[in-house]
């Protein structure tokens, strides 16, 4: 008999109902499904050795930056200039950057050279959070935390029951097209953090 397709390979995603509007993922199929893959999201966890001397000097010129974006990206929170090697204090983020560039030559299947020309900074306040979004098309995305508690807000990742619970020196790095976001922050503590995208230098080769 022959295959079905709405009623036997059904969308695999519950968008219609489960997931609200700005959560559901690209619709990609003709009939609004999207294939699953066996493949599995690569989410890298890192810690970065000398992260109690470099957090510091990153919180400190992402604080004295204040809100230079004014809630009008995803991130509904105070947030600096989109390239913070850039900014003063650049030679800190540059820094945290290099290896983040590195951790990602070891996480890669293939040999790239990974340039990351987006680096910013962001402090949540209570009741401050970001929207779910992705950072296509870059090749990986990252988010590095400053000054956190146990008690910040997690990172989420939208469409999957993972969550990474921030800590001072982690490294969290994903596929630029995976879905993210971050609920509102319950404490009273201002979660401090960096986020940056890699992409790929000269493209294929
Ligand atoms: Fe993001």
């Amino acid at each position: 008999m022959k295959d079905d397709p709405i009623k036997d390979h059904p969308p695999i995603w519950p968008y219609s109902s489960a997931l609200a509007e700005e959560d559901r993922p690209p619709i990609w199929g003709k009939d609004g499904s999207q294939v699953l893959f066996k493949e599995k999201y690569p989410v890298v966890l890192k810690t970065y050795n000398d992260w109690k001397d470099l957090n510091p000097m990153l919180e400190k010129y992402i604080r004295q930056q204040g809100d230079r974006i004014k809630h009008r990206s995803n991130i509904k929170a105070q947030m600096t200039e989109w390239n913070m090697q850039l900014e003063a204090g650049g030679e800190h983020f540059q820094k945290l950057v290099d290896w983040v560039r590195e951790v990602s030559i070891d996480s890669s299947p293939v040999q790239f050279i990974p340039d990351c020309y987006d680096c910013w900074g962001a402090v949540y306040r209570k009741g401050e959070y970001t929207q779910s979004h992705d950072h296509w098309p870059a090749i990986w995305s990252w988010t590095y935390y400053v000054n956190v508690t146990s008690q910040c807000s997690p990172l989420v990742f939208t469409n999957s029951d993972y969550k990474v619970q921030p800590s001072n020196g982690l490294l969290v790095l994903f596929p630029g097209w995976v879905k993210h976001k971050v609920p509102p922050q319950e404490c009273d503590h201002e979660r401090v953090m960096v986020a940056g995208n890699l992409n790929a230098r000269g493209g294929m080769f």
